[in-house]
Formats: C-alpha cells, structure tokens, sequence
C-alpha cells in the first residue's frame, strides 16, 4: 500500500518548500508516496533505487510532467531536456563535446583567472558573494564560449541569468520576473547564433561555433531559437554554481578545521566539494510522465499521473547515507568500498549524490555539467579556504521552505582581506 497524504498538497508543498517530500517519507517510513500537486495525483519517490529507476526508464517521459512557469523558466520545446530516444542521443552530444575534458579544463581556467582577477577588487571592501561569483562565472563562460560582450551587457546577462536561476521553483512576480528577462536573453542568445553563422564560423572550434553549427543530422542544422536555447543551456547552468560555492562558503565558515586540510590534501577538496553537492538544497525534485502503466517494486503508475524524484530527499536518505544531515566531507575520503574517496574521477560514491540528476550521462538525462560543476567547485573551495574573510553579520541561516535555497539572502556579506 503507498501512502497517501489526504486532499490537495499544494499549498504544503509551496510551504514546506525541500521539507515536503522529507517529512512525509519519514513519517511513513517509505520511499514512497502519493499525494495531489495543482490538482494532478503525484507519486513521491526517494532512493537511489528509485533514482535508477526513473533515469532509465524510456517510457518515463519528460514532455508535460513540469508545471509551465517552471518550464518556461528554464528549458524549452525542442531543447535538450525535452528530447527522448535517439533525437536526445544526437542532441546530448551537444553538451557532452563541449562540456567534455578539454572544455571542462579550459572552462575551469578562465574561471580561475577571472576570480582572481574580481578578488583584488573584493579586499576593498564588503561583498555580496552570490553576486560576485555569478559575476565571475558569467564572465569566464562567456569569454570560454567565445562571445564578446561589453561591460554593460554582461552585467545584463548576469542579472537575467540569476534571476532565472531564482525565480524557476517559485510561482508569481519571482517567477514572472525570470521569465520576462528570460525572453529578453532568448532574443541576445538568437542574435549572437544569427551573428556567428553569417560568419560562416562554424568550423573556428570555439565552442559558441559547435553550438552555432550544431546538426543533429548530416544537412539539418537547428532553429535559431533552439540553437538560441542550447546555447542559454550551456551559459546558465554555469552560472548557477555560483549557489553551491555559497552553500561551500557556508560550510568553510561553520567548520573552519576543513580549511586547513583541503589546502593540503586533494582528497578532501574533492569530498568537500561533493559533500556540498549532496547536502546543498538546490534542485529540488525532477518530474516524470509515464506514456503506459509502469510499475516499480510493485508501485503501479498510469499516464495520468506525474511521478517526482525527489533530490533532495534522496541525498539525504538516511538508510543510505549514514548520519546524512551531518555535513561530513569524510564520508567521501578512504574507508570502506562503499565510501570510496571521489576524487580523481569520481568513485562510487559521487555517483550516488543525485544533485545533478542520476543514471547515464550518455544516454539519460543526467547532467553533463556535473564533471564541470565538481571542477570549478573545487577550485572555488582552494580559493575560499586560502582567502581571509568573514560574514560581516554574522553567520546566515538558509531558509529550506524557499526554492531554490537562497544562500545568498542578506546578510550573506564577505568581508574579503586576502
Ligand atoms: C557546467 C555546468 C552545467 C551545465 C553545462 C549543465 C547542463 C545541463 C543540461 C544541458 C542538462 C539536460 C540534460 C539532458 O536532458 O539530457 C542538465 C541536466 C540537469 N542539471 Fe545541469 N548543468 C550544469 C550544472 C548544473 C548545476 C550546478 C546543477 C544544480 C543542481 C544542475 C542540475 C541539473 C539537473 C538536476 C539535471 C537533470 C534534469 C532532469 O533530469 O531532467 N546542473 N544540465
């Protein structure tokens, strides 16, 4: 029997925000359970069972399972995320040429010189840290994608790239807002494909070029504005690791012994990094549609029915993470198989932390920023644990009814002094 939550939950989901999924699991004691959202019976599922399950599945599809306000704020019709079978294979090897070794080197030096660049203007005074690095990172991928923009235009891009970020898990003005900029950077994204195909630039291997020339098949190149989109899909997800270089501010602050060691030892930079990917509240669950009647471990779904992932349920679920509110990078370093060190690579363990989605990078929806993500975030805690600064008022709380988590709300200031 699947539990269920009586009458409409929507009102406690928007309430209880990452808490949600988390209280009602622990409650019932089960990975599993069924409640209303917007009218619409939804199942809840956590776990990494449940995780390999809903990223391998084919006849789970994507199209429909997401509210329109959080669709339209972060992908679109014909994008990525949208695309199943082999249109998504042909699409996904978009991302995963540009977002591959090279790329994901080249990205993370650009980041590191503009950081560097942005901190000597940062000890003159007090900060607001989210704001700088989105800064930074907009900054780096744009220079790394091969665009150039002037001053102006990027502080444009970085305030509409933060906005969307802010304003995909929230309905009204905050989520109205991300979409007006939103279209406001579709029609920049748009003008710079137009611009660089009438240079013929395709074949000049930056990666602004793949995205610009990008075909799916021999002879069909994309749309403007799904090329537009892709590119939007390579420029603000950057951006948004801007919020876990917050969340490992955050925790560098409260456990002031982990400077220390991930200055000296690689192997806690990496499980640092990955430990604030797993514990950080950001994306909160992903959606799902069955086509047909499936069924998992006896759970039976109809294509009437959205069934959500929680993330942030299943990074902390207790039978599978020990003491899993604890924030604890050692979990991640030596011991026994199953708490493989994640560094070089990603062992094990790292692909159990679902913040960027699980499965196959290749041929499922899982992210293929992460390896990006886990390398710029790793820098970011050498430059953070090396740099002298403090909260100027005091150590923030983040508030997990608000999604996304804002770990920049106020007073989140960086005193910079190093
Ligand atoms: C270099 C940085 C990043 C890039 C280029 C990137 C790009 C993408 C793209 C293109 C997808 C769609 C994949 C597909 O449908 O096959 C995706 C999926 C995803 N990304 Fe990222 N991303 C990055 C960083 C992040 C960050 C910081 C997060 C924060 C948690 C994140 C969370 C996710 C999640 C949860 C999914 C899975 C969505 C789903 O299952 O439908 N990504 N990413």
């Amino acid at each position: 029997m699947v539990p269920r939550c009586p009458g409409d939950s929507s009102i406690a989901f928007l309430s209880e925000g990452y808490l949600f999924g988390r209280r009602r699991f622990d409650r019932w004691n089960s990975d599993v359970f069924a409640c209303r959202l917007g009218g619409r019976r939804t199942i809840v599922l956590r776990g990494q069972d449940a995780a390999r399950w809903f990223y391998e599945e084919p006849r789970l599809s994507r199209v429909g399972a997401m509210p329109t306000s959080v669709v339209h704020s972060l992908q679109d019709e014909g994008s990525v995320q949208a695309l199943s079978g082999a249109e998504h294979r042909a699409r996904k090897s978009l991302f995963l040429r540009t977002f591959g070794h090279e790329g994901r080197l080249s990205l993370a030096e650009r980041f590191s010189q503009h950081w560097d660049q942005a901190a000597e203007a940062w000890n003159q005074g007090s900060i607001m840290l989210l704001d700088e690095v989105s800064a930074v990172l907009t900054r780096a991928t744009l220079d790394w994608l091969g665009i150039a923009v002037t001053p102006d235009q990027e502080a444009e891009r970085t305030r509409e790239l933060q906005a969307m970020i802010d304003g995909a898990g929230s309905f009204g003005p905050r989520n109205w807002r991300g979409r007006t900029l939103r279209r406001r950077t579709e029609a920049w994204a748009a003008a710079v494909i137009e611009q660089r195909r009438a240079l013929g630039a395709a074949s000049n291997g930056a990666p602004i070029d793949v995205i610009a020339g990008w075909e799916d098949a021999p002879g069909q190149p994309l749309p403007v504005d799904v090329a537009a989109v892709e590119l939007l899909n390579a420029l603000r997800p950057v951006v948004a690791i801007a919020r876990f270089v917050v969340f490992a501010a955050l925790a560098l602050a409260r456990w002031p012994e982990w400077r220390a060691r991930v200055l000296t030892e690689p192997s806690a930079r990496a499980a640092f990094a990955a430990e604030v990917r797993r514990s950080a509240p950001f994306f909160p669950v992903v959606a799902g549609r069955p086509t047909e009647v499936l069924n998992w471990n006896g759970v039976r779904f109809t294509p009437r029915e959205r069934v959500l992932l929680d993330l942030f349920a299943t990074n902390r679920h207790p039978g599978e993470w020990p003491d899993a509110d604890r924030f604890d990078p050692a979990r991640f370093i030596g011991g026994d198989s199953a708490r493989r060190i994640v560094a070089q690579g990603g062992g094990d363990s790292a692909r159990r932390i679902v913040a960027q989605g699980a499965g196959d990078m290749v041929d499922g929806h899982r992210c293929p920023g992460e390896p990006s993500t886990e390398t710029i975030l790793e820098l970011a805690v050498t430059k953070l644990a090396s740099g002298d600064w403090l909260f100027v008022e005091g150590m923030p709380s983040v508030d997990l009814r608000r999604i996304p988590a804002d770990p920049g709300v106020r007073p989140v200031r960086v005193h910079w002094k190093g």
